[in-house]
């Protein structure tokens, strides 16, 4: 596999399963912005090429070695799609309505000496009425559109599908917003810094909007960088006509 500094990030993310773990770790953007190449992520977090390069290799090796790391590439649409719903938004679903009530409690307790809680609430709030918004235009529009387009392709029955291009742009564009707000929420937090006064609550709300944060970082990833690059190369095909859907699906 070469892996090199021209590569587009999200494609390095998509082949090297481990390298999620690295550029989480280098804060670099790999969901969001993966059409960027690695080198140009690099430059834009400050973040030295030649060490990003040297432990992705690291990882790589280590991919190679765990057999059962899932390809979710090589998985059909509909399999793809229900792991996203079962992992990712059903921990959305579960934890931004828990962290909820937390959230106004140290705000409402540590307000004066971080007046930016308040803020945070507001940041919160925003992004989790983006997200079940966005959950359900993709349970109810996307993902069995995707599945339709997957099963009538293989029985040869494309014909009366609707594209799905405009479909993927909007949501690509809520990622977007969501990546932004969760950017905020991370800058206004400075970092995820545990002050020294935080009590054990103020602890545990910012850890768990960091690991909100990562999972999000991995559900928009398996959406923009593996999902959609499908879902479009499909769309190219019903535009095509339906004599060549004897190609393979992935
Ligand atoms: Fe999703
Ligand atoms: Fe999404």
């Amino acid at each position: 596999m070469h892996i090199e500094a021209s590569v587009p990030i999200g494609e390095l993310a998509v082949r090297i399963p481990g390298a999620l773990d690295v550029f989480e770790r280098y804060r670099l953007d790999y969901c969001c912005h993966g059409s960027r190449s690695l080198e140009e992520a690099c430059a834009q977090r400050g973040v030295p090429l030649a060490t990003v390069l040297q432990e992705l290799r690291e990882a790589a090796e280590r991919s190679a070695q765990e057999e059962r790391t899932t390809n979710w590439d090589r998985v059909s649409l509909r399999e793809l799609c229900r792991h996203i719903v079962a992992e990712h938004h059903a921990y959305l679903r579960a934890e931004l309505p828990r962290l909820e009530p937390y959230l106004q409690k140290i705000a409402r307790v540590h307000r004066e000496r971080h007046p930016e809680l308040v803020e945070l609430c507001r940041l919160f709030q925003e992004l989790s009425e983006e997200i079940r918004h966005h959950l359900r235009e993709e349970e109810e529009g996307l993902f069995p559109q995707a599945v339709r387009t997957e099963t009538a392709l293989a029985i040869g029955e494309a014909a009366s599908l609707q594209p799905i291009a405009q479909a993927i742009e909007e949501r690509e564009r809520e990622h977007e917003r969501a990546g932004a707000l969760l950017d905020s929420i991370r800058r206004l937090l400075d970092d995820y810094t545990v002050p020294e006064d935080a009590c054990p609550t103020y602890r545990h709300v910012l850890e768990s909007l960091e690991r909100l944060e990562r999972d999000m970082h991995r559900h928009i990833h398996l959406e923009n960088n593996v999902l959609h690059p499908r879902l479009r190369r499909l769309d190219t095909l019903l535009a095509s006509g339906t004599e060549e859907l004897s190609v393979p699906l992935r």
